[in-house]
């Protein structure tokens, strides 16, 4: 299937030799467009919940992260390459990037930094070493430029991969998936929506949505999974600028102006920080498994519980509202068993087992 974003934007598909670029690179990894279902079970004042089923973006590997891995890994060249990227301990841009690294063939390393060690992070990191991903762990924050300055210094240097935020062509598989939803609503397949609900992290999802929903949204509701200034506003608008700065540098892509939905930053629901569950998310994480949605403490169990909150509060009561289900729900059992958390040095095999649940 075609991007929606080369249905919008023709001339992304043919080189520019005056302007001195080539085709727009893309590389099919997911199955799109993700269906958008929606949630029978009645809410409080009428509210009408869609979900963007984006949980089942990737046959190997569901969530946001595919769609921007589609334009991001197209920039490497085939097989053998060697990819470096970053990310918290159970980070899902650094699980989806060595799955899909790996299936192209390339040797992925990821730095990765502390975040709580919930259950969920445990589980990345067994998946991270079974799809041999070699990792760097760093103890605190601080590692972090030591370890991606050693990177810079390998020969040949590794391509970094961001994990989000910086590069305008990671959000490229956003704006797509925003004009994705805008033809699912022309299509009849789903209603025009009021608000549209979306955890907030390094902003590209948030970015590419703007681009890309049009009329198909009055607004956009980003809800902060990690603290600000990582997860702001300006951020977002100024990510959305560059990346259509990009599209018409590259691509004379001048109509890329046209109405767009209202942002609203959400900030009353991260909890401590990133990666802390909170009360209210672990509320959100069982009403959604009572809506038939699983939901993780981290991201979209943060986002939801913000929706239920304005639902509880009569904000959408009327209204028809759309959440953007971004977590992985493909079937990790069995590289979670393979992954050999031994292969971990000691130091972090001793904090994992500090916080393993309580056998019951
Ligand atoms: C499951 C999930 N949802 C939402 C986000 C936030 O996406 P973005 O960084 O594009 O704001 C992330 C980012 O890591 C994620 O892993």
């Amino acid at each position: 299937m075609v991007p929606a974003l080369f249905d919008a934007f023709p001339t992304l598909t043919e080189p520019q030799p005056a302007r001195g670029y080539a085709q727009l690179p893309y590389l099919s990894l997911g199955q799109f467009p993700t269906p958008i279902e929606r949630v029978l079970a009645p809410l409080q004042g009428g509210c009408e919940l869609w979900v963007k089923r984006e949980d089942l973006s990737g046959a190997l590997y569901g969530g946001n992260k595919v769609r921007r891995l589609e334009f991001l890994l197209a920039e490497v060249p085939p097989a053998g390459e060697s990819l470096a990227t970053f990310g918290g301990y159970g980070s899902n841009h650094v699980l989806a990037t060595g799955i899909y690294g790996k299936k192209l063939g390339c040797r992925v390393q990821a730095v990765l930094y502390p975040q709580p060690l919930v259950p969920a992070v445990r589980a990345a990191l067994r998946a991270d070493l079974a799809v041999e991903l070699k990792l760097r762990l760093c103890r605190t924050y601080f590692g972090v430029p030591w370890e991606l300055a050693r990177l810079s210094r390998q020969r040949p240097a590794p391509r970094l991969i961001s994990p989000g935020g910086v590069d305008p062509v990671g959000v490229l598989g956003w704006w797509s998936g925003g004009l994705e939803i805008a033809a699912q609503v022309a299509a009849g397949l789903a209603p025009r929506f009021d608000a549209v609900y979306v955890a907030l992290g390094a902003g590209d999802t948030t970015a590419g949505l703007l681009l890309g929903l049009g009329m198909a949204a009055t607004e956009v509701v980003a809800v902060r999974v990690v603290p600000w200034p990582v997860a702001s506003s300006l951020g977002v608008r100024l990510l959305a600028r560059r990346t259509r700065a990009l599209l018409i540098r590259r691509y004379g892509q001048a109509k890329t102006a046209g109405p767009r939905p209202k942002l609203r930053v959400e900030g009353r629901f991260l909890g401590r920080g990133y990666g802390h569950p909170t009360p209210w998310g672990a509320q959100a994480i069982q009403r959604g498994a009572d809506l038939g949605l699983i939901l993780d403490p981290t991201y979209t169990g943060k986002a939801f519980s913000a929706l239920l909150a304005d639902v509880d509060s009569g904000r959408l009561a009327g209204k028809r509202v759309l959440f953007v289900h971004t977590y992985n729900s493909r079937d990790l059992s069995s590289l979670i068993s393979a992954g050999d958390l031994g292969m971990l040095p000691h130091w972090l095999r001793s904090r994992l087992a500090d916080n393993e649940p309580a056998p019951r």
